[in-house]
């Protein structure tokens, strides 16, 4: 599929989704928020894509934010409509796909870039990274959903410490808070993502995806996680995965999972 903002490939069952626009530091307009749609849509279909890779193209940005250019001139109507459209299309969207997805932040990784970046599973940064909310300083607050993900990943005083300055922080300072789990160099940032993902290849899809259900649903309003817990373990029970997880342990060779 041909997209005009980002670069989409699959290989060795993970699928890279690119943010294409360096010279905007790709930075996330309309259109690119709706090809990442499709692109992730796309990947969570295709049987062959185990897990998901995002970044940025070049190695100054992950993303520079929402764009700022589409929305000075917007009501209090089109905004709410933008962020609404925004958390619903792409970043709950990504937050809630079976498939596990690795933010590589490569550079930038400011409001919806960061916000992006929360919005994947995990996330590894090289050492040149630069992450921030700093819509305060636009006159505005972040609306894809970073003031709900970084008190989730940093805890409630460090996110009201960014969110309120409109500071940066670097990658070991963002190591140090949780908020990525991995540095290591710009070169080493994608085969990094990589290494991990053939790990997670290794385990049964089915039953990584009911962790994912599960793990969301104690950050879930109105949800009981240990609850969604006892369900989803007791449904892996039904799975082909479970049967050749339990199976291959007790013949002692490598299970082979056919996600099932
Ligand atoms: N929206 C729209 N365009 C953006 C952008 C954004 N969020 N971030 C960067 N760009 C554009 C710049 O306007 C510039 O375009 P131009 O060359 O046509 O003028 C280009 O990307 C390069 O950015 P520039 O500011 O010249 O790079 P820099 O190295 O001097 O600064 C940043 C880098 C990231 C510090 C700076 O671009 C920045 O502060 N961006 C906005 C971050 C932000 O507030 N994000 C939250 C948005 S809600």
């Amino acid at each position: 599929m041909k997209f005009n903002n980002i670069l989409s490939e699959t290989s060795n069952n993970i699928t890279t989704i690119t943010i294409n626009r360096p010279r905007k530091l790709n930075a996330l307009n309309k259109e690119t928020i709706q090809e990442l749609h499709i692109a992730f849509k796309h990947a969570e279909e295709n049987t062959n894509t185990k897990v998901i890779i995002i970044t940025g193209s070049g190695e100054k940005a992950f993303v520079a934010g929402a764009d700022i250019s589409e929305f000075v001139d917007f009501s209090v109507s089109e905004a709410e409509n933008l962020a609404l459209e925004g958390q619903t299309l792409l970043f709950d969207f990504i937050a809630h796909l079976s498939t596990p997805v690795i933010a590589a932040i490569n550079g930038f990784a400011l409001g919806g870039g960061l916000e992006l970046a929360m919005a994947a599973h995990f996330r590894v940064a090289c050492d040149q990274a630069k992450m921030g909310l700093p819509e305060v300083s636009l006159g505005v607050i972040p609306g894809y959903g970073g003031t709900q993900r970084l008190p989730e990943l940093v805890g409630k005083g460090r996110a009201m410490e960014m969110i309120m300055t409109a500071g940066m922080i670097d990658a070991s300072t963002a190591l140090n808070y949780g908020l990525v789990n991995h540095i290591t160099t710009q070169e080493e940032l994608l085969p990094l993502a990589q290494k991990i993902a053939s790990k997670i290849i290794r385990n049964s899809s089915v039953a990584i995806s009911s962790a994912i259900i599960a793990i969301n649903a104690g950050y879930k309003d109105g949800q009981n996680g240990y609850e969604v817990e006892v369900s989803q373990f007791g449904k892996c029970f039904e799975t082909a995965d479970f049967h050749e997880g339990t199976t291959a342990f007790l013949e002692k060779r490598k299970a082979n999972f056919k996600g099932e």
